[in-house]
């Protein structure tokens, strides 16, 4: 049985003050739950979040990271810094960070070994713009995008991976793939982490969340298909009480 695992990805939102607020209160709503639960929050209030979440079960992550350790790279910020912040989850390959910001596949990948190699959980996320889908490519471009995001992933460093499958047109638009649509998708990664990257065993052990406009309303649903195990939630992250209904339905 695969523990079912809830992100909720703040992107660029709150301020010091509501961050705070909001990991306290996500701590209190979701205590006890049998979901492992992260919050992936700005890098200027990590901090503030990592204090808030202490003694909590909340793992903090982090929603990029560079990849070398340190140097000459003005902006960006290392995995030795936010593991100082008490960072253990680092999300890569955000589709606003491959379609908004231009992350390339070979940047994301050296993120994601680098997340690895640092110690830290990786949340790989995947997934088909609207004319991809329309031109019935879902299935090649997520196997695309593992492919070349886990190259060079040990077997064993796949207990550290966690997918997740985040259609581009169901980001923020209030449209959700179809419980089937999504199982279908979560189906097809895992086929492809069994037969063609890895086996069947890391397949199995693998973790998939759905991401897109998932609300309390439809996670219920879409976390009773067999291949889904939790969500990266956005916007309904930003509300402890609706976050804690969608953990909830994980649970
Ligand atoms: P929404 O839940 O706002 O659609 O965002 C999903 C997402 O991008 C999570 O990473």
């Amino acid at each position: 049985m695969r523990t079912p695992t809830v992100g909720g990805n703040w992107k660029m939102n709150t301020t010091a003050a509501s961050a705070r607020s909001l990991a306290a209160e996500v701590a209190a709503s979701c205590k006890g739950s049998k979901a492992e639960v992260s919050v992936f929050v700005p890098f200027p209030y990590l901090a503030i979040a990592a204090e808030a979440l202490a003694g909590s079960a909340i793992k903090l992550g982090a929603q990029d990271a560079y990849h070398q350790p340190d140097g000459a790279f003005t902006g960006e910020v290392s995995l030795t810094m936010l593991k100082d912040c008490s960072v253990s989850t680092l999300l890569v390959g955000h589709s606003e960070r491959r379609h908004v910001i231009g992350e390339s596949d070979s940047l994301i990948n050296a993120k994601v070994l680098a997340g690895l190699e640092a110690g830290l959980e990786v949340v790989l996320c995947v997934g088909e713009t609207l004319d991809q889908r329309e031109r019935g490519q879902t299935d090649a471009i997520n196997a695309g995008q593992l492919a070349l995001g886990l190259a060079g992933v040990s077997a064993e460093q796949m207990s550290r991976v966690t997918v997740a499958y985040e259609p581009v047109w169901a980001i923020g638009t209030g449209k959700t793939a179809s419980a089937q649509d999504a199982q279908n998708a979560h189906k097809a990664i895992r086929a492809m982490v069994a037969d063609v990257l890895f086996a069947g065993q890391v397949a199995q052990g693998l973790r998939i969340q759905y991401g897109g406009s998932v609300k309390p309303a439809n996670a219920a649903e879409l976390f009773g298909q067999p291949d889904i195990d939790g969500g990266l939630i956005g916007g309904a992250s930003l509300k402890a009480a609706d976050f804690a209904a969608i953990v909830a339905a994980a649970s």
